[in-house]
């Protein structure tokens, strides 16, 4: 019998209702595997922070490192200042087991209403940057209040963090039928971070020459995924550029309830092992404005749940839990107007799951 040792984070507002369903998911996609799943819940976020003034703490995270993975729900709350618990806790994570792959796959289901009117096939995947550009806090204040603040947050983009990033996408674009790579930046304004992006993909796409290469500043690449998002394979992009581009592609592939994310440290020491658990979660926040009413969609927690299986190496479970979601998403279609809480749609999924 295999164990798969998982922390789970479910962190705050919808956060723990869908983690809570994400878990029922976990549980009926193993059923009758020869798996057994030894979840354990780390009591992070802001209830937390407001007993103990503490983030994510050395111990907490040397705990979390022993896991095979990790399944977050969301962290962030109204009355914890803004950026705290994000910084401190969830970018703290991505970057500290180097999670430089965020894999944010969009896929337009059958049944599922796009708010675009002729949207086509929509299938691509976002790999987005996770450990470098504007989020790594490269940055201050001076004269902070006054009217001659200076506020800098500089972009890092290092050669070495581009390039893992930039081939571990070409890598994902070959194994896909339609092998197309895009690259989304604005280098005809940021010069410097813009043509080290542009001319890595050029060099890493000597190694994978199958895979045909474009390119698209950020501004033109939302007009696109409005217009023709059916043109996307792989999309590789920057931290920042990335979480921006992901929200919108959620939009439009029935909404922010439905988008699944991976943050993945692919690396393997020499003995073949993983070097850091990769961490699951939705795309989405925590969403104060619904949170505890049974309204959150869990078919995002859902998803990542089956990205997690996937990637810990049972891709028979994690296409279970894909089915049941796209049979789920058939079936809202036969029910239009019927509303079903956080735990009904976990409940039926899970069903679903088990068959
Ligand atoms: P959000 O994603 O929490 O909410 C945006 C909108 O989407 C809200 O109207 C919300 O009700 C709705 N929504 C989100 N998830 C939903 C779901 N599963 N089902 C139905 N509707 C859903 O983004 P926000 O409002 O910008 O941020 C709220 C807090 O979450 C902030 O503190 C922010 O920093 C944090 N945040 C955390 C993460 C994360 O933990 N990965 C991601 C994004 C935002
Ligand atoms: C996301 C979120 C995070 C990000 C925030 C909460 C740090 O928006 O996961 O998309 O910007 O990466
Ligand atoms: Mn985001």
């Amino acid at each position: 019998t295999r164990t798969l040792e998982l922390a789970v984070i479910a962190g705050d507002g919808i956060g723990t209702e869908v983690v809570e369903q994400g878990l029922l998911a976990l549980d009926a996609a193993l059923s009758g595997q020869d798996v057994v799943v030894h979840p354990t819940a780390f009591d992070l976020g802001a209830k937390r922070w407001h007993a103990t003034g503490e983030t994510l703490t050395d111990a907490d995270l040397a705990a979390i490192r022993t896991h095979d993975a990790i399944l977050l729900g969301a962290v962030g709350d109204p009355q914890v200042p803004s950026g705290v618990l994000e910084r401190g806790l969830l970018l703290r994570l991505r970057f500290a087991l180097d999670h430089y792959v965020n894999l944010r796959p969009s896929r337009l289901y059958p049944g599922v209403t796009s708010p675009l009117s002729a949207p086509g096939e929509v299938d691509f995947v976002v790999v987005r940057e996770g450990t470098e550009g504007p989020y790594v806090g490269n940055g201050g204040a001076i004269r902070v209040g006054t009217p001659h603040e200076v506020a800098n947050e500089v972009s890092v983009n290092t050669a070495f963090g581009v390039e893992r990033v930039v081939r571990d996408a070409f890598a994902r674009a070959a194994a896909r039928p339609r092998k197309k790579l895009t690259l989304v930046h604005k280098h005809n304004v940021l010069v410097h971070a813009g043509h080290l992006w542009r001319r890595t993909v050029e060099a890493v796409n000597a190694e994978f020459p199958e895979v045909t290469v474009d390119y698209l500043h950020v501004d033109a690449a939302t007009i696109l995924l409005v217009t023709n998002p059916a043109r996307f394979d792989v999309i590789v992009t920057d931290n920042l550029f990335g979480d921006i581009l992901t929200d919108l592609a959620a939009a439009i592939t029935g909404g922010i309830g439905l988008a699944a994310s991976a943050n993945i440290n692919p690396d393997r020491d020499a003995a073949g092992k993983s070097v850091a658990p990769s961490m699951f979660e939705p795309v989405h926040g925590s969403a104060p404005d619904i949170a505890g009413q049974g309204k959150a969609d869990p078919t995002a927690t859902v998803l990542s749940v089956a990205l997690l299986l996937d990637h810990v190496g049972l891709p028979d479970a994690a296409a279970r839990v894909e089915r049941a979601v796209a049979a789920d998403l058939a079936d809202r279609l036969a029910h239009v107007g019927r509303v079903r809480s956080t735990t009904e749609v976990g409940t039926d999924l899970a069903a679903r799951i088990r068959g």
